[in-house]
Formats: C-alpha cells, sequence, structure tokens
C-alpha cells in the first residue's frame, strides 16, 4: 500500500494562523488518493472485542436515537435495518497500525494533544444527532459520502433535549454545509455544533485531540503537590487579633495561608512537571504492561546485539519540553518524567520523532549509555515493544 501524505495544497501554517481552535473549514482532498484502513465489517469485529470501546446508534424515529454500549454479538448487526444507524468504534489506532500512522499526517500539532482517532460507519441517512464536542476534531472521510452541517460555538448553558443519553441540541442552526468523499476533510475546534448524516454507506475517522479542563488541572495539579506538603504546616493566627467579633473571620487572618497556598500553585517549576505527566498519561493505561522478567542490563545489551527491532506502543504517549532555564531536557514518557542533561536534546528529540529503533540505523540512540538505559526501562515497563 502507497504511503498517505498530506496534499501539497494544504497550508499548515496557514491552517494554524486562520483556523485552529477558531473556526471551522473544509480541508478538501486532505489526504488525496485515500484508502481505507479497514473494511466495515471488520470495524464491526473490533466492536466484538471485549477491550475496545463502542457504541451503534439508531434513530429509531425522526429526531429520536438509541444508544446501546458495545461490546457487541454478531446478531447485533445481522439484525440491524438498512439505514439510520451509526457504529462507533473508539481508538482504532490502538488496535489497527494503518490508523495509528494516520496520526503521524497530523505532525503539524503537538502529537500529545491526540486522543484517538474514533472510527464510525453510518448506513445510509445515519446520524449521533446535533452536538457539539469539548475537543478539536478532524472528521476525515473514508469510502461514501457523508454531508455536515456546522453551526455556531455553543456556550455551556446551550438547550438540550432532555431525557437524551446523547447531549444533543434542541435548537441546531446550521450556518455552513458541506458535503465530504473519501480523503476530504473536515476541521471542527471545541463547542462547534455539528451535524453529520450519511448520503451512503460510509466511514468516517475522527482524529481528536485532548485538552484537560481547568477542574482536571486543579485537582491534577493540587494531588501532585499535595505529596510535597509538610503536614506540620497549617494555618496559623496572625497577631492581628484585635478587635476580634465572636464567630468572626478576619479577612487579616486569611492572608497568610492565602499568601502561602497561592505560592505553592504558582511553583512554576513543578506545573511544568505535572503538566508533562498530565499531557503524557496514557488513554489506556492497562494496554502497558511491564515484562514478566524485568531484562538486565545484560540480558539488553545481548538482545540489541541480536538485532531486536524497539517500538513505541500504540497506547503510550511521548512528550519532551526544553527547559532552558533549568539548563535539562524533559522527557514524559506515560504519566512519568525523566530528566537529562541539554546534551541529549537531539537523541532525546529522536527518540521522540523515531516510529521505530532498529539496531544499525538508529544507531546514535543505540550507542549512547545513557539512552540505551533508558530504552532499557522503557522496555521492562511496556513502554517499548520488542519485536525480531
Ligand atoms: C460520526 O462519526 O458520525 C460522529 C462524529 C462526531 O460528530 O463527532
Ligand atoms: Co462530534
Amino acid at each position: 500500500m502507497s504511503k498517505r501524505q498530506l496534499s501539497p495544497d494544504f497550508d499548515s501554517k496557514e491552517f494554524l494562523a486562520q483556523y485552529w481552535q477558531k473556526k471551522p473549514v473544509l480541508l478538501p482532498k486532505l489526504i488525496p488518493n485515500f484508502h481505507d484502513s479497514l473494511a466495515p465489517e471488520e470495524l464491526a469485529g473490533l466492536a466484538c472485542e471485549e477491550l475496545v470501546e463502542s457504541r451503534l446508534i439508531t434513530e429509531f424515529e425522526a429526531g429520536k436515537w438509541q444508544v446501546r454500549h458495545g461490546p457487541f454479538e454478531d446478531s447485533d448487526f445481522t439484525q440491524l435495518p438498512e439505514s439510520n444507524w451509526t457504529l462507533l468504534v473508539q481508538a482504532v489506532d490502538q488496535w489497527v497500525e494503518d490508523v495509528a500512522d494516520i496520526k503521524t499526517l497530523f505532525n503539524f500539532l503537538p502529537s500529545w494533544r491526540i486522543d484517538d482517532i474514533m472510527i464510525s460507519f453510518a448506513a445510509q441517512g445515519g446520524s449521533v444527532g446535533p452536538h457539539y464536542d469539548y475537543y478539536d476534531v478532524f472528521l476525515l472521510q473514508g469510502q461514501g459520502e457523508r454531508s455536515w452541517k456546522v453551526g455556531e460555538r455553543c456556550d455551556s448553558d446551550v438547550a438540550l433535549i432532555p431525557g437524551e443519553e446523547l447531549s444533543l441540541l434542541q435548537d441546531f442552526k446550521a450556518t455552513m454545509e458541506f458535503n465530504l468523499t473519501a480523503g476530504d476533510a473536515l476541521y471542527i475546534p471545541p463547542r462547534f455544533a455539528h451535524w453529520g448524516t450519511a448520503t451512503s454507506d460510509s466511514l468516517c475517522y475522527s482524529i481528536g485531540f485532548r485538552a484537560p479542563s481547568m477542574a482536571e488541572m486543579i485537582e491534577g495539579f493540587s494531588d501532585f503537590i499535595i505529596k510535597d506538603q509538610d503536614p506540620a504546616q497549617r494555618y496559623e493566627d496572625s497577631d492581628k487579633q484585635t478587635e476580634l467579633r465572636g464567630a468572626e473571620i478576619k479577612p487579616e487572618l486569611l492572608e497568610d495561608s492565602y499568601r502561602q497556598l497561592t505560592e505553592r500553585l504558582a511553583e512554576k517549576h513543578q506545573f511544568t512537571s505535572w503538566f508533562g505527566c498530565h499531557v503524557s498519561q496514557p488513554k489506556y493505561p492497562e494496554l502497558i504492561q511491564p515484562l514478566d522478567k524485568a531484562l538486565s542490563s545484560h540480558d539488553f545489551a545481548a538482545l540489541l546485539a541480536d538485532g531486536i527491532q524497539l517500538t513505541k506502543n500504540p497506547s503510550s504517549r511521548f512528550a519532551f519540553m526544553e527547559s532552558a532555564a533549568e539548563g535539562c531536557v524533559l522527557l514524559f514518557v506515560d504519566g512519568a518524567m525523566v530528566s537529562f542533561s541539554m546534551k541529549q536534546l537531539s537523541n532525546i528529540v529522536a527518540f521522540c520523532e523515531a516510529v521505530d529503533i532498529v539496531p544499525g540505523t538508529s544507531s546514535d540512540l543505540l550507542t549512547d549509555p545513557e539512552i540505551v538505559e533508558l530504552l532499557r526501562q522503557l522496555l521492562n515497563q511496556g513502554s517499548l515493544l520488542a519485536s525480531v
């Protein structure tokens, strides 16, 4: 199969400046000559697997949708009507290498922002109803055709149809309409209303991006710094207790505590560590399993000498940050951080960009003892996988 490429007409700089996180846009033939990674029957097969998240959404009467959650049985599919239903399978990139490869085309955006690739198969007339999502998404059309209506950006208090498991919009007004065929992509920023309907049996690849909510950040960062707090450090009364009225909490009494608390939350260095760990958290940690027997340095060197090939676990996430102020480079893998001196910057960049690490071809990585030790640890913890 020929390697997919983005259209030479797609200008990523212009896209980032004009549209990313700002407004929806149709990207016609973003991937020219697009070929599907799997057939609808294979998608249905995945939806029958225990570990795969999937949903079947049927519009059983005009404007009324029913949702069922997988895993499904073959018979669930044979009983479906000819039209008006959609099968959605989450994180197909975890299971199908050709789908994971699609993510590499979006390398004009940070890889740690990508959440997953969900694939939907919609029978003619199938739709999941008018809604908005909290994340950026590229809706990449596979086989067949789908028509998309796009509306305005929604506020959190927008009216939803009551009693629907799907959060569907009560008053959807389309301001744009597009018909997508294979290789076209529609970019939708967070909270823009959208509604796709299959005009023929069709596949759609949703390349979704993650963005932690403020609530998640406050909770996650607080949890992260809690472990460094001295339990003996407590609220203390200041000496400004004059003219106290019984049950009164005097603003002056809060001041020191407030200052101490905000100083801790304003720890940029700590926040940096937490942020990198947080955004590199895997979506499915259960798919990253340590080796039954950890490899010693000696065992690992022997495997490398045998020409073992290292591949990144498709469930693992890698990110790095060059910290000029600290004079170091921070590598984040699956929610953990390792710090290297700046002289390792090019190796860390190369490691994050590498798809495979193959003895003989990734020579710089495999000749540096510090990086070899990193690779050994990542193989032991399951973030790297080995094959011969
Ligand atoms: C679909 O694939 O039909 C639904 C995707 C979406 O609207 O987010
Ligand atoms: Co959506």
